[in-house]
């Protein structure tokens, strides 16, 4: 076991997050293959000079997402946000029993039942972007004309938001979620958008509708089990949470499937959900675009796999390298949609694992194949190199994703 917690100032460290091949964007950096060899955590230096532990195993991802002495509330500890401050806790950052007060007021909004029950909204909406962008020529930004409205008017119907203020919180949720802004910058952010969903929350106190928030109000502010703030916080964590991370599976994972045409094939022409659901799951697998979104600290001195890790080290939870561990899966690096893909942790583990993960598999069953069904001739407009790639963003995917399906008179 190493016992030794690297001396501090220590600028040899490697940075992090690490840089993808410009060569090929879609491979993980190629650090994660060597940090998983030996003790398995792997200390690096971030973006504001601090250090971290990067934890790249599968079976140790899985060990610190579930073990208590690890906490989410990495707010507590001012090296990893410096001057961070938030008015009203957010439940993704506490620990239970606080988590599961107010995650468990959430979750029958989210079973897979309610999310099956929404799949006709979601296919006729897909339906709508699809056919606002083939009205428009026969090319487009993927990113802008489909991939990102259609998961944000999904959430926003489900929130009560009004859709005409989606380009507010998509920027703004872009700064939140961006790892070299300024945390002065990321706190200014996340306070405009908190101030658009108290005013939210005021506006429908009075005039309540058909939706999450309005029935957060009714059944909770009103018994006093929650305050206002919270439901604005509740909001903006299901409003930002609920389209980025959709959005960027839905843009890198067309591109990922127009780099494997004979895959594209299958999800395209497979009348069995089954198949396209398992595909799906690959794709999850495969991109694992929550690639810096995860954070812990320690409460106490634990061993995290062979290597002794202190109180207050800041832990970076590396989902892409566990789900392309080879312990964990053969030819991890390839993509396979026929694969068994059971175990994967592209939704996290534990007590924080994804509340959105039903809305999120029935968005990508309903977009993925109906954008390919629609136009069998899609293809990038422009040679991969040219593609923008969120490269060391918090969630993986494309900034713009230029595609096209004009008949080739020639072929
Ligand atoms: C948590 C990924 C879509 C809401 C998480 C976590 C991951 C994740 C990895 C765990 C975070 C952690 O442990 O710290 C994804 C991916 C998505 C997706 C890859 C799309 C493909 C959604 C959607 C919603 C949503 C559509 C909302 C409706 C949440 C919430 C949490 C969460 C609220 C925090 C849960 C908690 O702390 O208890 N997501 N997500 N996500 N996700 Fe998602």
């Amino acid at each position: 076991m190493n016992t030794a917690t690297e001396p501090t100032g220590d600028l040899g460290l490697p940075a992090y997050p690490a840089a993808r091949s410009a060569r090929c964007p879609l491979d993980l950096p190629a650090e994660y293959a060597q940090w998983r060899l030996g003790d398995g955590l792997q200390k690096v230096r971030l973006w504001n000079g601090e250090t971290a532990w990067v934890v790249t195993r599968h079976e140790d991802v899985k060990f610190v997402l579930s073990d208590q002495r690890i906490s989410a509330d990495t707010l507590r500890y001012p090296r990893m946000h410096p001057s961070a401050q938030q008015q009203v806790p957010a439940f993704p950052r506490m620990d239970d029993p606080e988590h599961a007060r107010i995650r468990l007021m959430l979750t029958k909004d989210f079973t897979v039942k309610r999310m099956e029950a929404m799949r006709p909204q979601v296919r006729a909406l897909v339906d709508r972007f699809l056919d606002e962008m083939t009205a428009e020529g026969d090319s487009a930004d993927l990113v802008e004309s489909f991939a990102l409205p259609m998961p944000s008017l999904v959430i926003s119907l489900l929130l009560g938001v009004p859709y005409e203020d989606h380009a507010f919180f998509q920027e703004h949720s872009v700064t939140i979620n961006q790892p070299d802004v300024t945390p002065q910058d990321k706190g200014r952010a996340s306070a405009e958008l908190f101030g658009f969903l108290m005013e939210l929350v005021r506006r429908k106190q009075r005039e309540p509708g058909d939706d999450l928030i309005s029935r957060l109000i009714a059944e909770r502010v009103e018994t006093g089990e929650l305050k206002p703030e919270e439901v604005a916080m509740n909001g903006l964590v299901l409003l930002i949470a609920g389209h980025e991370t959709t959005a960027n599976m839905i843009g890198l994972g067309t591109l990922t499937l127009l780099e494997h045409p004979e895959q594209a094939a299958v999800v395209r022409d497979s009348d069995d959900p089954k198949v396209v659901a398992g595909a799906v799951e690959e794709l999850l697998r495969y991109l694992s675009i929550a690639q810096d979104m995860i954070w812990r600290a320690a409460h106490e001195d634990l061993v995290i796999g062979g290597q002794e890790v202190k109180a207050g080290d800041i832990i970076a939870v590396n989902l892409p390298a566990a789900n392309h561990d080879p312990s964990f899966m053969e030819n991890a690096g390839v993509l396979d949609i026929g694969r068994n893909t059971r175990g994967h942790i592209a939704f996290g583990y534990g007590i924080h694992q994804c509340l959105g993960q039903n809305l999120a598999r029935v968005e990508l069953t309903e977009a993925l194949p109906r954008l390919l069904r629609r136009l069998p001739g899609l293809r990038l407009a422009v040679p991969l190199e040219e593609v923008p790639f969120r490269g060391t963003m918090a969630a993986f995917g494309v900034h713009a994703l230029p595609v096209t399906w004009w008949a080739n008179p020639t072929t």
